[in-house]
């Protein structure tokens, strides 16, 4: 897998994660997500037989979703609150800061921000920080101010925002 030089795949609290090795200012590319483009009933169809694998699979469409194994963005974890965001740009998603992130700080970003309503997936948190949602959930059911505050931010894709009218309608 392509190296950055200013990134470390290292033992964190969840598991191995993505840490930076230097100071990254707001809106600065950390790392360009490249994946294989896979259709949703595989991704289903790994959650019985290599969860591993679709635990790595990234909403990428209305029926597509990005498979990142192998690619050095395998290994971003969830924050509750994050210091990091998926942009999806020219069939990447780009991992840009949202915040000053510091030398050896964890990147993290909430993968809420890519789950569709139309989506059933969740999962137990364990990221640690204070206001923790225990548990990630589909877009729809963060918490309104942080909704509100992803929207602004552009954190929330056009493709996922659909999701939530075309459950309504
Ligand atoms: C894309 S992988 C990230 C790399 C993973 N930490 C590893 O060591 O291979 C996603 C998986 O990491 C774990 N994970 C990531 N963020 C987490 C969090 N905030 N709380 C609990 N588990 C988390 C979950 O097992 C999730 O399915
Ligand atoms: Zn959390």
């Amino acid at each position: 897998m392509p190296r950055p030089v200013s990134l470390e795949i290292r033992p964190v609290r969840n598991g191995r994660g993505i840490v930076a090795l230097r100071p990254f200012a707001p809106g600065e590319l950390v790392w360009r997500l490249r994946g294989k483009a896979v259709r949703p009933a595989a991704v289903w169809r790994w959650w019985d037989s290599d969860p591993r694998r679709a635990a790595n699979c990234i909403r990428f469409g209305d029926e597509l979703f990005l498979d990142t194994r192998g690619d050095f963005g395998e290994f971003a974890n969830h924050a509750c609150r994050p210091n990091a965001g998926l942009f999806k740009e020219r069939g990447t998603l780009a991992l840009r800061a949202i915040r000053r992130i510091a030398a050896g700080a964890e990147v993290t970003h909430d993968y809420s921000t890519y789950i569709g309503a139309d989506d059933v997936w969740t999962m137990r948190c364990n990221c640690g920080e204070r206001g923790c949602r225990g548990r990630v959930r589909r877009f729809d059911q963060l918490p309104a101010a942080t909704l509100a505050r992803y929207r602004r931010e552009g954190l929330i894709p056009a493709f996922i925002l659909r999701t939530a009218n075309s459950i309504s309608s």
